[in-house]
């Protein structure tokens, strides 16, 4: 990963949750939506919530009295969130670097970050981090792409763009999104960060 991998400011906010969000986020969203609906969990926190897809998701499968923070490092990002979620006061958005959280330990019943880790400079760190912001026995959920020779859509565009560029072909797809789906390398390093197993896939 570069520095500029993580900057996702100016047009990018409107251009993802245009173009990107439906065609290859939004059936995710559904997915860690529906797993964590399942927990019945009271306080949630999202990290590297972009442009917010997983709290529209979210929201709607969240009880009454719950209380959900929705978190991204570009505060771009939580912008184009607000302006896309209905009122709804049980979502607090602010922006928060996932390494070094704003909250009080044991705070969370679940974590969440959907397509998120792979950006984090410290991952083990970034593990920690909602660990430590979880209470005994909440659940961590997040999700990585696997590699991008198994992901027809991300494969195709960074080789169509290599035909372009031919010199200096763009590997950000290839290197970030897709960079992180060693399974041994994410559980070992869920482990260095103390995060207990409960079924990792
Ligand atoms: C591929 S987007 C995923 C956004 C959203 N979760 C989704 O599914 O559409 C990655 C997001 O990670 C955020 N991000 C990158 N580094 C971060 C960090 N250290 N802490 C929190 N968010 C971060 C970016 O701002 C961006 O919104």
């Amino acid at each position: 990963m570069t520095e500029n991998d993580s900057g996702f400011v100016g047009s990018i906010p409107e251009i993802y949750d245009t173009y990107l969000v439906p065609l290859i986020f939004e059936a995710y969203a559904n997915d860690l939506a529906e797993r964590t609906a399942a927990l019945s969990p009271k306080a949630v926190l999202e990290t590297a919530a972009g442009s917010g897809v997983l709290a529209r998701a979210l929201a709607p499968r969240l009880a009454p009295d719950a209380r959900y923070f929705v978190t991204d490092l570009n505060q771009a990002m939580l912008d184009h969130a607000t302006s896309r979620q209905g009122p709804d006061g049980r979502i607090t958005w602010q922006q928060a670097d996932a390494l070094d959280l704003p909250f009080d330990k044991a705070t969370f019943d679940a974590v969440l970050c959907q397509f998120g880790v792979m950006f984090f400079p410290d991952r083990v760190a970034g593990y920690a981090e909602a660990r430590r912001v979880l209470k005994p026995g909440g659940s961590l959920i997040f999700n990585v792409w696997d590699k991008i020779e198994t992901n027809e859509f991300a494969d195709v565009v960074t080789q169509a763009a290599a035909t372009v560029f031919p010199d200096d072909p763009p590997r950000f797809i290839a290197r970030t999104p897709h960079g992180y789906h060693n399974f041994e390398l994410i559980q070992d390093e869920l482990i260095l960060a103390g995060v207990s197993r409960s079924p990792w896939k």
